[in-house]
């Protein structure tokens, strides 16, 4: 069996190995997976460089999620499992970067044999992301709008397409023309390349509306002008910050028009929703994935062995794409 793990906390380039190993037995609740795919995620490079939500005792198996076949089991349970297609979900419990994975049964959802195993070992974390984003912090009708920066970003992508399936309305923050490019294929509704008077550009694109919610990647300063946006009690969620500046809201929008700026992260949601909840949730995803509804571009595919590439890879600006390993 090969893995990566992460030898110490700092620069993934130089802080992740590949281990050659025997695998350990299989407790009763466990499985074993062969990998079909596993992407390489921003979150997995930030865990790597000990800026994650958690910090496992090292070394570590990464890699978040992935798609593969349970091929073994550990216990009578998991026995049913075998012979069947499963994602692995971004417990961090286990790594997803590797050949083969011994899971527990409770960390991965059976899923349909048809699909794109690319798109299939996506859908975990970014799709789940777009949709609990949209479903669980406002209550949206259809033509009400939605904004969101980062927009070319895999999340914002499955937050267009869904928007589209529900008949919501997206303003879209990039900060490159290329990008804007992606956002208008994909059916984004209005399209801003972040200027120097990005208010104005909301306003100009919004032709008075507001936003009933808003979505921020980015941190900064943006998340000022996409909160002032928002309609009377309206709420600005952060799910991510990848410029490192803090989440600006204007004391103005939360005084006088009671905004809401809060945060969510996709791990607080495995860890505290009932059990059926994710299985359903993954189980409407698995069905657009697997029909081509939900679909993030792919930049490139790597062997376990080029992890040092495909690593490189995967922290370039710029990219088109999402970076995978595949293993079959
Ligand atoms: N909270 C959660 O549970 C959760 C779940 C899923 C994802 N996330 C986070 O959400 C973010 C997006 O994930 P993803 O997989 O969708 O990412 P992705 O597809 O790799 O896209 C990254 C996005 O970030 C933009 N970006 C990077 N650096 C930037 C900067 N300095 N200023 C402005 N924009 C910048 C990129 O713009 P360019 O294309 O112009 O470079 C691109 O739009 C990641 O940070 C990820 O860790 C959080």
């Amino acid at each position: 069996m090969s893995q990566l793990l992460v030898t110490s906390y700092g620069d993934p380039r130089t802080s992740v190995a590949l281990d050659r190993a025997v695998p350990a037995a299989l407790g009763a609740d466990d499985i074993l997976v062969e990998m079909e795919a596993a992407p390489l995620n921003t979150s997995d490079l930030l865990l790597v460089q000990g800026d994650y939500g958690l910090r496992p005792a090292l070394p570590s198996p990464l890699g978040g999620e992935g798609v593969g076949r349970v091929i073994d089991a550990g216990g009578d349970a998991g026995r049913q499992l075998v012979g069947r297609r499963v994602v692995v979900l971004p417990s961090y419990e286990q790594g997803t970067w590797a050949d083969h994975v011994a899971v527990s049964r409770r960390n991965v959802v059976p899923i349909r044999e048809d699909g794109d195993p690319l798109q299939l070992a996506m859908l975990p974390i970014n799709p789940a992301t777009a949709y609990l984003l949209l479903t669980r912090f406002a209550e949206l009708a259809p033509g009400d709008w939605v904004g969101l920066n980062a927009a070319n970003s895999a999340v914002g992508l499955c937050v267009i397409a869904l928007a589209r399936r529900w008949g919501l309305k997206t303003l879209n923050v990039v900060r490159r023309e290329a990008a804007a490019q992606t956002v208008r294929d994909a059916g984004g509704d209005r399209v801003i390349v972040a200027g120097d008077d990005l208010p104005a550009q909301i306003a100009d694109a919004l032709d008075g509306a507001q936003l009933g919610l808003a979505l921020d990647a980015t941190a900064g300063p943006v998340v000022a002008d996409l909160a002032a946006a928002l309609r009377f009690r309206g709420t600005i969620v952060s799910y991510a910050a990848v410029t490192d500046a803090p989440p600006a809201v204007r004391a103005h929008d939360v005084i006088f028009n009671e905004v809401t700026h809060t945060g969510f992260w996709l791990l607080n949601w495995l860890r505290q929703a009932p059990r059926t909840e994710i299985e359903q949730t993954y189980h409407t995803l698995n069905d657009l994935v697997a029909g081509g509804e939900l679909a993030v571009p792919v930049d490139a595919v790597y062997r376990l062995d080029d992890y040092r590439d495909a690593i490189e890879h995967a922290m370039a600006p710029g990219r088109d794409g999402k970076v995978l390993f595949t293993f079959t």
